[in-house]
């Protein structure tokens, strides 16, 4: 049975969601899959030698990655290296289908710069917007960014911009990297 760890960093929750439903998805066909968050790993670290594939999703923030996504896959190249892995990036952009594939989504392109982590496999999801849930500063900037980009600005707006049965689809493809 191929076991698949979903490493991953979630700031709201949504990165989180998608993690458990690539384990969930997995689990339904027939491999077996953990979740665990880059605090987690990094403090009680990780047992390697438990999985066959390797995942890592994050979220975009401002344009970036939170600094503990870049730290932690510096430090540990060697062993999300060492096995079939993958990396998922998560942004709101990624809601514009041109804006979805590898090479249409600069913020993978930025990641592929700023890790020396090469993933065998990469995978743009879109994410959601959740302006209730953003304290007052995020919700106001995220706004502009919006307007800049042609994205919701009603600050009651919570969308789900995931394409879930995709979400599945690479669930199910993470148990055929090799
Ligand atoms: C503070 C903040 C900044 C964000 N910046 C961007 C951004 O620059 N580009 C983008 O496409 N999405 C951006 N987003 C949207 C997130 O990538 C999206 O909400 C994602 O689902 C968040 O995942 P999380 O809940 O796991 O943290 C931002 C969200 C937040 C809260």
């Amino acid at each position: 049975m191929t076991s698949v760890l979903i490493l991953y960093m979630s700031r709201g929750g949504h990165t989180a969601r998608i993690a458990r439903r690539l384990c969930e998805h997995i689990d339904d066909a027939g491999g077996r899959a953990e979740m665990m968050d880059l605090v987690e790993a990094e403090h009680e670290g990780v047992d390697w030698s438990r999985y066959d594939v390797v995942a890592l999703g994050a979220p975009v923030l401002y344009g970036k990655y939170d600094k503990s996504v870049i730290e932690f896959v510096t430090r540990h190249r060697t062993q999300l290296e060492a096995k079939p892995n993958s990396f998922f990036n998560v942004s709101v952009v990624a809601r514009v289908p041109e804006k979805s594939t590898v090479a249409g989504n600069r913020y993978m392109q930025k990641f592929l710069q700023l890790s020396p982590w090469r993933p065998r496999d990469l995978k743009v999801i879109a994410g959601k917007v959740d302006y209730p849930a953003w304290p007052w500063l995020d919700r106001f900037m995220i706004r502009l960014i919006m307007r800049m980009t042609n994205g919701p600005t009603d600050t009651t707006a919570v969308i789900d911009y995931t394409n879930w049965d995709d979400v599945r689809a690479y669930g199910t493809h993470l148990l055929t990297l090799r």
